[in-house]
């Protein structure tokens, strides 16, 4: 694992976006797996400013998201459909056709996890992932669980999550309680992984992701075991840890 410290979230959001232009600009077709959370907003607007300088042109890549909640169309205001448009799909010159996410409003969600699984099957699998991290150690939506999830599926929010991301609801009880995730062998099977961690309120569960055991109640515990990742972080989610 390689560890790159950023002194605060403007800097870790500039080395996060630098390290997505670097793939995009040596490889125009890259297939590049998408997070969503509060943590790499700044990425996405960095790598806007990438785009309108002429340093990126994303027309030949494709994404594939993460995760999306079970129950929200497309043009819900809190959906990943809807967050990943207004950050980034509609700012710079990715075709939306070449852009995938998990639909949460499918009627059969088992079959929307097997033809979300062969998109990404299809596509040759994910360049580059970029991954935020839960604060009980949750990749996409994978929570901590008795075994590690293989290929995309449908999971029960836990109650820390569903309280975490309630900031973003009008109230508690509009948070969906179960979303589609890409599973830990998807999300491992990345050729490189890109982690961005802000925030003292992080600052444990990286402790204890990175550098405690590998076990599926810590689901990003399993990152210790992937061959290339990078996760930038900034001074007050390193705190705990020495990478200096
Ligand atoms: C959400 C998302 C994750 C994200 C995590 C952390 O539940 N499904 O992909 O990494 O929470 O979010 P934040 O960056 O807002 O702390």
């Amino acid at each position: 694992m390689r560890f790159c410290y950023t002194e605060d979230y403007t800097a870790m959001s500039k080395k996060a976006a630098s390290i997505i232009a670097a793939q995009v600009v040596l490889k125009q077709d890259s297939v590049l797996g998408l997070a969503t959370g509060s943590t790499p907003i700044g990425t996405y607007d960095e790598l806007v400013r990438l785009y309108e300088s002429g340093d990126v042109d994303f027309s030949h890549i494709h994404t594939v998201n993460l995760d999306e909640y079970v129950g929200l169309n497309a043009d819900h205001d809190q959906s990943y459909h809807f967050f990943m448009h207004q950050h980034l799909f509609g700012r710079v010159n990715i075709k939306k056709e070449q852009t995938n996410l998990p639909d949460g409003s499918a009627k059969d969600p088992v079959a929307e996890c097997a033809r979300y699984d062969q998109v990404i099957r299809d596509l040759g699998g994910v360049d580059l992932q970029l991954l935020g991290l839960g604060h009980n150690g949750h990749i996409g939506f994978n929570e901590p669980a008795a075994e590690f999830p293989k290929g995309t599926h449908l999971v029960a929010l836990t109650e820390s999550t569903i309280q975490a991301n309630s900031r973003l609801f009008e109230k508690k009880e509009d948070v969906p309680r179960q979303a589609l995730t890409m599973g830990i062998q998807t999300i491992m099977s990345a050729k490189k992984i890109l982690v961005v961690v802000s925030g003292k309120d992080k600052a444990a569960i990286v402790k204890e992701a990175f550098f405690g055991p590998v076990t599926p109640n810590v689901p990003a515990s399993i990152l210790q075991l992937h061959p290339d990742v990078t996760i930038v972080g900034d001074a007050d989610a390193f705190s705990l840890i020495d990478v200096k």
